[in-house]
This record gives C-alpha cells, sequence and structure tokens, in this order.
C-alpha cells in the first residue's frame, strides 16, 4: 500500500480546493486546518439544530461534498461512525445571508505509522469568526463525550463505555462510612460548587479511598458512577488497562473532558499510586492544586482509590486542599457486617450454625468472605451436597486461610528479589536504570 506524508497531502488538498471549488474565489476564502472534530459524525450529529454561532447565523446542517481526489473512509468507535475523510460542505444562514464552508479531510501517516485526519477548510474571510464558533462547539462535543452519556465513559481503557451496575446496598461496609462519602460527594454538587464559585475557588473536589486489596473500593467507585448516572451527571472513569498502561496523561485528558462538560462531572481514577512515576509526580501536585486543570463550573469530583497511600507523595497526603479527603476502606469491623455479607453470598445455602465461622472473618477483606463463600458453594456442588455443611464453610475458610499465610511467608522470603514481570515492571519504571533499595 502506498502511503503518502503529510506535507503531499497538505499541498494537494489546496491546490484541490484552489481548483475544483469555485466558491473558493468567488467569496473571498482563507484555507485553515480545522479541527478533526468537525469530520467526525457521531460529534456533529449531536450539534443543536439550528445552534447559533453569532450574527443572527444559524448553523443548517452539512452536505457530503464529492471530492475526486479523496475516497469517503469512515472509521468506527464503539459501534458508532466516527472520523471520515472525503469532503464534507457546512451550511449557515441568516435572515439575509448565508455562506458554506467546505472542509476536506484526508488520512495521513505520521513517523509511527498512525493515521491521522487531516482536515483543511476553506472558509469565506467575512465568516471566519462564525466557523470558529461552530468549530469550537463541535470539539466540547467530541471532547466531553456527550454522545457517551448515560454510561459511564472510559479513557484509556479497552473499552468505550461500561454500565455501573453495583448498587450501594450490595456493599458491606460501615453504614456511617457509605453515608459520609454519599453525603460529601452530593453536599459539593448541590452546594459547595456556589460557594467555592462565590469564593473565586475551583469548584474541584478530590477524595482518596484507601485500603488493603479487596475491601470493596472498586465496589463503591462503581456505585458512586451508578449513582452519578442517575443524576445524569457526567462520569469518567480513568483506566490504566489499554497498551498504555497507567499513563498520568490519561488523568489529564479526563480532567480536560470535565472542563469541557456542561454537567457536574466524576472522575474515577483506580490505583492512583500506579500512575506516579518519578517524573509525574510534580505534575500531579500542579493538577491537585487546581493550577493546571482546566475547570468545569458545573463542578468535578475526582475519585480516586489506592492500596499504597504510603506511595502517594507527602506533600499530597498531608496538606488539604491537594487530596481534599481521604477515606479509609477498612477490613470487617463489625460482626453484624460480616454476617450479612457472608448471609448474601450464601444466599439459599445459608444455615443459622454458619454464624460461628463469623468471628473469623473480622479482620478480612471483603473479598475474603466472598471466596470463603464460592469455594465452599461450589466444592459442595461438586461433592453433590445438598446443603452446605458448618464443616465445609470451615474448610473453605481454613484453606483459604492458610494459603493467604502461605502466601505471605513465600513472599517475605522473597522479598529482595523482584522476579520475571513485576522486575521488568519495576526496571521499566526506573527507565532501566539499576536500583538498588
Ligand atoms: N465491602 C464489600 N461488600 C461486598 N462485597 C465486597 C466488599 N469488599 C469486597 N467485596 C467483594 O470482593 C470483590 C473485590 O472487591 P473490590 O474489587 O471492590 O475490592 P478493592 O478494594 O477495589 O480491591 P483492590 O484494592 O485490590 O482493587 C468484589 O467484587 C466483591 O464481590
Ligand atoms: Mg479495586
Amino acid at each position: 500500500m502506498m502511503q503518502i506524508g503529510a506535507e503531499a497531502t497538505h499541498e494537494a488538498i489546496c491546490n484541490w480546493i484552489k481548483k475544483h471549488y469555485p466558491p473558493h474565489a468567488e467569496v473571498i476564502s482563507d484555507l485553515m486546518i480545522a479541527n478533526s472534530a468537525t469530520a467526525n459524525i457521531t460529534a456533529l450529529s449531536y450539534v443543536g439544530e439550528n445552534y447559533g454561532v453569532g450574527d443572527g447565523f444559524l448553523y443548517r446542517g452539512y452536505d457530503h461534498h464529492d471530492c475526486d481526489m479523496i475516497s469517503p473512509v469512515t472509521t468506527y468507535f464503539d459501534l458508532r461512525p466516527a472520523q471520515r475523510s472525503g469532503g464534507m460542505c457546512f451550511h449557515f444562514e441568516s435572515d439575509d445571508a448565508n455562506f458554506d464552508v467546505l472542509v476536506l479531510s484526508a488520512w495521513v501517516y505520521d513517523a509511527d505509522m498512525n493515521n491521522n485526519l487531516m482536515c483543511i477548510a476553506s472558509v469565506p474571510q467575512e465568516h471566519m469568526q462564525h466557523w470558529l464558533v461552530f468549530e469550537k462547539e463541535v470539539q466540547r462535543i467530541y471532547q466531553s463525550a456527550i454522545p457517551y452519556r448515560g454510561k459511564v465513559y472510559i479513557v484509556g481503557g479497552v473499552e468505550t463505555t461500561f454500565d455501573a451496575t453495583i448498587h450501594w446496598d450490595e456493599i458491606y461496609l460501615p453504614e456511617q462510612l457509605k453515608t459520609d462519602i454519599l453525603q460529601d460527594i452530593d453536599a459539593f454538587f448541590e452546594k459547595g460548587v456556589d460557594i467555592y464559585t462565590r469564593l473565586n475557588i475551583k469548584p474541584f473536589r478530590k477524595l482518596l479511598f484507601a485500603g488493603v486489596p479487596g475491601t470493596g473500593k472498586t465496589m463503591l467507585c462503581s456505585a458512586i458512577a451508578g449513582w452519578g448516572q442517575e443524576k445524569d451527571y457526567f462520569v469518567v472513569y480513568v483506566s490504566g488497562s489499554n497498551q498504555y498502561g497507567a499513563k498520568f496523561w490519561k488523568i489529564h485528558e479526563a480532567l480536560e473532558m470535565a472542563a469541557s462538560s456542561d454537567a457536574p462531572t466524576i472522575i474515577i481514577v483506580e490505583e492512583l499510586d500506579s500512575y506516579l512515576d518519578d517524573d509525574d509526580k510534580a505534575q500531579l501536585l500542579n493538577v491537585l492544586d487546581g493550577s493546571e486543570s482546566p475547570t468545569n463550573k458545573h463542578g468535578t469530583i475526582m475519585i480516586a482509590t489506592t492500596n499504597h497511600p504510603e506511595k502517594i507523595d507527602d506533600r499530597v497526603m498531608k496538606r488539604p486542599g491537594r487530596l481534599d479527603r481521604i477515606f479509609i476502606i477498612p477490613e470487617m469491623e463489625h460482626e453484624e457486617t460480616a454476617r450479612l455479607m457472608l448471609m448474601q453470598y450464601l444466599g439459599d445455602a445459608w444455615q443459622e450454625d454458619h454464624r460461628q465461622i463469623v468471628p473469623k472473618l473480622l479482620g478480612r477483606p471483603g473479598a475474603f468472605i466472598r471466596e470463603v463463600a464460592l469455594y465452599a458453594l461450589t466444592m459442595a456442588a461438586y461433592r453433590g451436597e445438598t446443603e452446605l455443611s458448618l464443616e465445609m464453610l470451615r474448610d473453605s475458610l481454613d484453606t483459604l486461610v492458610n494459603q493467604i499465610e502461605a502466601k505471605d511467608g513465600f513472599l517475605t522470603s522473597h522479598k529482595k528479589q523482584p522476579m520475571g514481570l513485576a522486575a521488568e515492571r519495576k526496571a521499566k519504571r526506573n527507565g532501566f536504570r539499576i536500583h538498588d533499595e
């Protein structure tokens, strides 16, 4: 396949417009690089009908414009048409005048062989300001992922959206803690945003959920996401799961989306510590201070989780204003909560004498209780038992405790030598510097 470089394409498009698009010369026009969002079919479909671009001019839709030099080729994103190459003619009208803007877009390859859409517009000189207003609106829609409202939008993940399905009641944590968290968020959007704004402070609040693995932090995030969706807030989930991993620019991208949002926005960053290379720490400070984060006047809350609060700089942890609140998400503290959770996971198999193991669940994370229940149920079914005896439940608990203790012992004795993937990742994080700890 032949690849045409960006420069040649650029020239060819400009020449084509001059030669084959008569209005370019008839109405004195400028050529400009247009924002590639203007060639995004889905974003365009969300521009308001009759969107006003100033001086009484309204946007009246667009047509595809034949251009024998560029074949229309469309990319699809999450089952919707996204960028489209080829020609598009945008129409604008006021009571006594009208004008068109032609945009030609072509795929070009950069040095890394990524294809990008180069868009060049022919804009009547006297309507440049009107066009720029339109372009800004399309860019805003594109950036704020308005087409994806109603779902949780994922930045940097393998998927684009997900539905939050966890409900508050499914999370077994102290009621007071759940209430405190939800009230903090609700109060911020309901009242805080106005107060911050009045005091000339950016309405940007940051919460951290810290706790050992498996205590329900991800569940909490998912429940908050679902709550936000019900309220028609914009919810962005920053994911480290695509090929780029946990990279700081993803947080930045989410903040920019929040700034373009016309709704209160919740940003969820799981495992915040993994986004913090040494180089990124200073940037994070600035972002958390708000000095480098664009503002959303409807308010933005960032919720981060971590298993390793100690890895997050003291400058972040100990100074309110960077992370405003830290909620410790605990292991099971109360027998009553542990019993309810065990009952929930055992379902119909629950028997009164199962209560006897409840004290042994204290001090363990929720994920532990879940595994005790699931393993016991699976083994009972596998052995063809119709009931889950206390003994089988005890067995499940004991094997899990033994396994955890054996693993802890193994890890402690191998702590000095990181192995395999872990070592490789660590080396990468350190830029392949040899590092003695
Ligand atoms: N408090 C809880 N209430 C109900 N279920 C829980 C709770 N904690 C953990 N679980 C169960 O354990 C699973 C793992 O929990 P979750 O992913 O929320 O933990 P986490 O705190 O995010 O862990 P990590 O820090 O490792 O990411 C959940 O899917 C759920 O089934
Ligand atoms: Mg988690």
